[in-house]
């Protein structure tokens, strides 16, 4: 039998358009699956939206619409995205579905007879934004330093959770990496938290009427967290579905460093306390700005995926120059900035210099030299050979440690020393001298771009099928002469 891979990104607050920064994570996410799949994995790639809460009701009520409509209107947004940037997920869920709401019934079931669940007052700050309770002590100048809006203060009645009891045996599992939290700086941002004073937390909200009514008392609705993180059971169709006894529990959650705390410490408790496995990676990347500051409407500087995609062309150019632009930036295990006015120099160096540039120039001397066929695919010069096993091995650790940016970098420090190796063959040079050794050469840059073809294809999944395509027909002796590749062509700044 296949061996299985679950993989989750956060879901979305339905509250908006979506911007690059759910892009990235999503993307990161679609790459992983993706690979995963090519070393044979049966793949679980989940992903949807968060529906509730009170922040999506105030935006639906600006908006004049109901919160349904609106949130129905955002869904669509989300998937007309993933499917302009190639992201194949396996299922998306929305958290006002009945399929969500049926799961988090039997697992807030479940929660209840755990017998740690109480009722009492909360009174104390709430930040709508954050959608979670802040203490005053976190505050900077009056107002949450995340948002800069001020919380309100609330008095209600609430269900909490008695998270204190899990923390000792969540702190045991955290450091002997039986749940792995990746960075280690997350690691023991966490590990941190857990020392210092996290209170119990309440699982419902008297006020908040856009949600999942709570089972055990109709006054109440589900906390929006506590439903949402359950998302990644309902997708499975938790207790009875096939896909939940097949793929939980996940191999590698994916979350930004601003929701470590919910998926590092409240979600594990959670299924501490209903006695589910826990998952066995969560992810933690870097949040990224944009020209050096925060993605903020007021700024103006909050990236449009559509605008940027049709940026770079029609159809599959824009949509894997994107791909390729977005996780070639920085290193996912710290912050980072994304610089725009690089975008479209790195296009041209790295993608119609880079890879379309090498794939054509290998292609139009097999033309040229051997009529359009290669003799044969094992003849390879050693030095080629050795970096290409030494790059393969870097590439398959980077992409097995997450680290997308590294695995991308090491192939294109490959790419450079074959259009080094060629500058310094003269295959042109050879031909004329009818040199014996141009069949090695040859053989050994097309075997080249196969292999980065291979490694670049989870980055740019159209583009290199398009690529493989000519790969074969060389492979077969069936390439037209008069061929001419053009990848991704040069953009004139
Ligand atoms: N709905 C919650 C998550 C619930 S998961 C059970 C939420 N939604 S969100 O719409 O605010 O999305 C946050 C996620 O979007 C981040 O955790 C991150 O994955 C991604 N990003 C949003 N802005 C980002 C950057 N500036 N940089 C990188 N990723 C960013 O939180």
């Amino acid at each position: 039998m296949k061996k299985t891979f679950y993989i989750t990104t956060p879901i979305y607050y339905a509250s908006g358009k979506p911007h690059i920064g759910h892009s990235f994570t999503t993307l990161y996410a679609d790459v992983l699956a993706r690979y995963q799949k090519i070393k044979g994995k049966d793949v679980f790639f989940s992903t949807g939206m968060d529906e509730h809460g009170s922040k999506i009701a105030q935006v639906a009520k600006d908006n004049k619409k109901e919160p349904q409509d609106f949130v129905d209107e955002v869904s669509e947004d989300y998937k007309k995205l993933w499917e302009a940037l190639g992201i194949k997920y396996s299922d998306f869920i929305r958290t006002t579905s009945e399929k969500h709401k049926k799961s988090v019934y039997s697992l807030m079931k479940k929660l209840k007879e755990s017998g740690d669940i109480y009722s009492d007052y909360y009174e104390g700050l709430y930040c709508v934004g954050c959608e979670s309770f802040i203490l005053e002590r976190n505050l900077v100048d009056d107002l949450c330093p995340d948002h800069l809006t001020k919380p309100q203060k609330v008095k209600e009645k609430n269900y909490f959770f008695n998270l204190k009891k899990y923390l000792p045996s969540l702190k045991k599992i955290i450091e002997n990496n039986e749940l792995k939290i990746v960075p280690e700086s997350r690691k023991n941002e966490i590990l941190n938290i857990i020392d210092s004073d996290i209170d119990n937390f309440s699982i419902t909200r008297e006020q908040v009427k856009w949600g999942i009514p709570f089972p055990l008392d109709k006054s109440q609705t589900i906390y929006v967290w506590v439903e949402a993180l359950m998302n990644y059971l309902t997708i499975l169709d938790f207790p009875d579905g096939e896909n939940y006894k097949k793929f939980w529990p996940a191999n590698i959650q994916i979350v930004g460093a601003e929701i470590n705390k919910f998926h590092s410490i409240f979600w594990p408790a959670i299924l501490l306390a209903i006695k589910l496995p826990l998952p066995e990676k969560i992810f933690v990347h870097g949040l990224f700005t944009v020209n050096g500051q925060k993605m903020s409407k007021t700024l103006k500087n909050v990236i449009n995926p559509f605008s940027m995609i049709d940026k770079f062309g029609k159809g599959s150019i824009g949509r894997d120059a994107t791909r390729y632009l977005l996780l070639s930036q920085f290193s996912a295990f710290e912050h980072g900035d994304i610089k725009e006015s690089e975008f479209i120099t790195k296009y041209n160096s790295d993608l119609a210099n880079g890879v379309g540039n090498l794939a054509e120039r290998v292609f139009s001397m097999i033309n040229k030299f051997k009529k359009g066929t290669v003799k044969n695919g094992k003849d390879i010069d050693k030095k080629i050979q050795e970096f290409l096993e030494q790059t393969e091995k870097e590439y398959e650790k980077n992409m097995e440690n997450l680290n997308l940016f590294e695995a991308l970098q090491c192939v294109f420090l490959f790419m450079k020393s074959i259009d080094k190796y060629i500058d310094s063959k003269k295959p042109w040079e050879m031909h004329k001298n009818k040199d014996k050794e141009l069949d090695v050469v040859l053989n050994s840059v097309f075997f080249a771009v196969e292999k980065i073809a291979q490694w670049l294809e989870p980055f740019m999944p159209s583009k290199i099928e398009e690529l493989k395509k000519h790969i074969l027909e060389i492979e077969k002796g069936k390439i037209k002469p008069d061929f001419k590749l053009n990848l991704f062509p040069r953009i004139d700044v």
